[in-house]
C-alpha cells in the first residue's frame, strides 16, 4: 500500500488518502473507500484555489480536464503519488514535472474511441446535410416548400484524418462503411493496420488540399499549439469542413474564425475550444455553418462509466505500488 515520499505527512489511519475531483459513482466511491480514506470529493470543490489546497494533503486524486495540474502545483504536492485522469488527453498535467517528481500520471484510453468517433461522425454528417440550418428552418416557420437548405453527400468524398491513432481509426471505420475515401497523414499503430489498409497515406499537404472533410485527432503538446493555422485553413478547398473532437489549443482559433468568415472554408463542427468554457459573446458562437458542442466527445453513460472504471482501477493500482492498466510515465518512473 501507499509509500508516503518524503516531507509529506501520514494520514492518522495509514490509509491512502484521496481526492476524488470526478463525479465518481457511489459504487466506485464505495470500492475506493474500502482501501483509502477519501477527504474530500467533487461536491467539495468550487475553485481551482480550492483544487489546489486539497490536493496537497493527498497521495491520490481522481480528477478530470476541468482541474488544471501544472508543475509549479505538483513540486507543493509532497506525499501525491498517483494522479488518475477521466480522460484520455493529459495536457492539463504537467506530466514531465510530474515525472521528475515520481507521480504516476493515469489516463483512460480504448475505452471513448468509439464514442469520439461517432461525435466525429456526427459533426460530418450535420454539416454535410446541413442540420442546423434545416432545424432552424423549420422553427422559423418553413418547410421544404420554401426551399430548405440543400446539403452534400458524404458517399464518396474524403475525409483526412490528421492523427490516425485508435481514434483516428474509430472515425476511419465509419467513414468507410458510409463509401468515404480516407485520406491520413500520420502512421497509426499495429491495431490500425486493417484500417490503415483502406485508408491511403499522404502528407500533410496533400491531406488539407484534397479532403472534403478534415478531421483532427492527436493529442494536444506543447509543440502543437496552433499548428492548425491561417496556412492549413487556405490549403484546404473552400467547400471543405473542418472539424475539432481532439483539443482546442491545436487550432489557432482567430485564424479559424478569420477562414470561415471570408468563406475559405465552408463550416466547422467543435467539440473543443482554445478556451473552455467557450463564451457566448465568442465571434464562433453567432456563424451559421459552425456546429458547437460542449467538449462531449465521450460523454455517453456507458462510456462515462467505462472510463471511470478504469480511473479507479489506475488510483487503485498505482497507490498499491503496481502497475495500473493505463498510465502514461509508469515506464518513465519505473513502475
Ligand atoms: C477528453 O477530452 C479526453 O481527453 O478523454
Amino acid at each position: 500500500m501507499a509509500k508516503l515520499l518524503e516531507g509529506s505527512t501520514p494520514s492518522v489511519t495509514g490509509r491512502p488518502r484521496v481526492l476524488l475531483a470526478a463525479p465518481v459513482s457511489d459504487d466506485l466511491a464505495t470500492t475506493i473507500k474500502e482501501k483509502c480514506d477519501v477527504v474530500a470529493s467533487e461536491a467539495d470543490i468550487g475553485t481551482q484555489e480550492q483544487f489546489e489546497h486539497i490536493l496537497q494533503s493527498v497521495d491520490g486524486v481522481v480528477t478530470t480536464v476541468k482541474w488544471q495540474i501544472p508543475g509549479a502545483l505538483v513540486r507543493k504536492c509532497t506525499s501525491l503519488q498517483v494522479i488518475s485522469n477521466v480522460a484520455v488527453g493529459t495536457d492539463h498535467i504537467d506530466v514531465s514535472t510530474a515525472t521528475r517528481c515520481g507521480v504516476l500520471v493515469c489516463n483512460t484510453p480504448g475505452v471513448l474511441d468509439g464514442a469520439v468517433a461517432d461525435l466525429t461522425f456526427l459533426f460530418i454528417l450535420a454539416l454535410a446535410r446541413r442540420f442546423r440550418q434545416n432545424d432552424l428552418h423549420v422553427r422559423g416557420g418553413n418547410w421544404m416548400h420554401e426551399s430548405a437548405p440543400f446539403g452534400t453527400d458524404v458517399t464518396g468524398k474524403k475525409l483526412g484524418l490528421l492523427g490516425f491513432g485508435r481514434i483516428g481509426a474509430a472515425v476511419a471505420a465509419r467513414a468507410i462503411a458510409f463509401d468515404m475515401h480516407v485520406l491520413y497523414c500520420r502512421p497509426g499503430g499495429a491495431s490500425e493496420k486493417q484500417i490503415a489498409d483502406c485508408a491511403t497515406h499522404v502528407n500533410r499537404e496533400q491531406l488539407l488540399r484534397e479532403s472534403d472533410f478534415v478531421s483532427v485527432h492527436y493529442p494536444l503538446t506543447p509543440m502543437n499549439i496552433g499548428s492548425i493555422s491561417t496556412e492549413e485553413f487556405y490549403l484546404m478547398k473552400e467547400s471543405a469542413y473542418f472539424i475539432n473532437t481532439a483539443r482546442g489549443g491545436i487550432v489557432d482559433e482567430p485564424a479559424l474564425v478569420d477562414a470561415l468568415q471570408r468563406g475559405r472554408i465552408a463550416g466547422a463542427g467543435l467539440d473543443v475550444m482554445e478556451r473552455e468554457p467557450i463564451p457566448p459573446d465568442h465571434p464562433l458562437c453567432s456563424l451559421n455553418d459552425v456546429v458547437l458542442t460542449p467538449h462531449i466527445g465521450s460523454a455517453t453513460t456507458e462510456t462515462r462509466r467505462a472510463m471511470m472504471e478504469l480511473a479507479v482501477n489506475n488510483l487503485l493500482s498505482g497507490l498499491a505500488d503496481e502497475r495500473p492498466p493505463a498510465s502514461v510515465n509508469a515506464d518513465a518512473i519505473g513502475c
